[in-house]
C-alpha cells in the first residue's frame, strides 16, 4: 500500500499516512518520503510505536546521526543514548524534575525559536522528534517555514541580508534567558561558528533564511543593528501564514528540515506534568556553506 500525503498546510506541514516506521521500509515508500521532505518542511507520521532502534534506523535514511547537546556536556548524566537529544522533563530515575535542574535551564531554550544544531559543525539537516507521552495543557509546538519567509521579503531587505554571515551558538540562545553560568569546557564546545543568513537548498534549489536564536551576532555589523535586524526578521518568519502549530498525540513522530524551518516548544507545567520527547537529529554535508562563506571573504 502506498502512503498518502495530506497537506495541513500548503506547502509547508504535511501528515504521512499508512506508513509503520518499526518495519523496513520499501524502496518506493523511501522514495516517496525523500519527495516529500523536499517539497514540505514538516512531516507528521502518527500513530507509531517505535523502539529506540527503530527510531534511530529511521533517522538514518537523512544522514548520519548526531550527538545530542548533553552529551557533549562534560560530566552530564544520560537518560538516554547519546544518539537521541532528550527532551523530557525527567531525570535519569524517571521523575519530573524540579525548577533549578540544570538541563532544565538548557532546555528552556527551546521555547526560543531556533532550528536545530546550527551551532553545531556540522549543522543540522533533519531532526525527528518522537512523542511518548504528553502534558494534559500545552506543550505544543510551533514550526516555522524560512522557505517561504523568505520568498515574502521585500527587495530592501533582500538587498540588505544578502550575503551577510551570522555566527551562531547555543550560548547566545541560553544568555537571551539569563543563563550565563557556564562551563570552560562548555565554552569551548559551543564557541561561535559562522553560517550564511540566506542558503541555497541543494535538493530543490530553493533558498530559504537561515535564523535561529542561537544567532548572536552578525559580521561586519554593530551588535545593536544586527538584533534589530535578527528581531524584524523572526518576527516576519513566524508570521500566522508561514507557521504550523503540532498538538501532539502519544506515537506522533515529526520530521522537520533544520536547514529552512524555524520551531519553538510552548509552555507546559514542566515541573509538574512528564512530558517525554525523545529526538533524533542528522547531520549535514560539513562543507554545506562552503560557497557562502567564500564568496563572503569568511571562514567558520
Ligand atoms: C526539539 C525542540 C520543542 C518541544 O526537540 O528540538 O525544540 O516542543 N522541541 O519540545
Ligand atoms: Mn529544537
Amino acid at each position: 500500500m502506498p502512503i498518502t500525503l495530506s497537506a495541513m498546510t500548503p506547502g509547508f506541514a504535511a501528515e504521512v499516512g499508512d506508513i509503520d516506521l518499526a518495519q523496513p521500509l520499501s524502496p518506493a515508500d523511501e522514495q516517496a518520503i525523500r519527495a516529500a521532505f523536499t517539497e514540505y518542511g514538516v512531516l507528521i507520521f502518527t500513530a507509531q510505536n517505535l523502539t529506540v532502534q527503530q527510531h534511530l534506523d529511521f533517522a538514518k535514511i537523512f544522514g548520519p546521526l548526531e550527538r545530542s547537546v548533553a552529551s557533549i556536556m562534560p560530566g552530564q548524566a544520560l537518560r538516554v543514548r547519546e544518539e537521541i537529544a532528550d527532551i523530557a522533563n525527567l531525570t535519569p530515575d524517571g521523575k519530573v524534575w524540579d525548577k533549578d535542574n540544570r538541563l532544565r535551564q538548557f532546555q528552556l531554550g527551546n521555547r526560543l525559536w531556533h532550528t536545530d544544531s546550527s551551532f553545531k559543525q556540522p549543522t543540522g539537516y533533519t531532526s525527528m522528534l518522537y512523542c511518548r507521552s504528553v502534558a494534559p495543557v500545552g506543550g505544543h509546538t510551533e514550526f516555522a517555514d524560512l522557505r517561504a519567509a523568505y520568498d515574502g521579503l521585500d527587495a530592501a531587505t533582500l538587498d540588505k541580508i544578502d550575503g551577510l554571515i551570522a555566527e551562531h551558538s547555543l550560548l547566545y540562545s541560553r544568555e537571551r534567558l539569563g543563563f550565563t553560568d557556564f562551563s570552560e569546557p562548555e565554552r569551548i564546545a559551543f564557541a561561535p561558528l559562522a553560517r550564511p543568513l540566506v542558503r541555497t537548498l541543494a535538493d530543490s534549489g530553493r533558498r530559504s533564511l537561515y535564523l535561529a536564536s542561537h544567532i548572536g551576532r552578525i559580521r561586519g555589523m554593530d551588535d545593536s543593528a544586527a538584533q534589530t535586524l535578527l528581531a524584524q526578521l523572526i518576527a516576519h518568519a513566524t508570521e500566522r501564514r508561514f507557521t504550523y502549530l503540532h498538538r501532539w498525540r502519544v506515537g506522533d513522530l515529526v520530521l522537520w528540515d533544520n536547514r529552512c524551518t524555524m520551531h519553538r516548544g510552548t509552555p507546559f507545567d514542566d515541573t509538574r506534568f512528564a512530558r517525554d520527547m525523545q529526538r533524533a537529529t542528522t547531520s549535514d554535508r560539513p562543507d554545506v556553506f562552503a560557497h557562502e562563506l567564500a564568496a563572503a571573504g569568511q571562514v567558520a
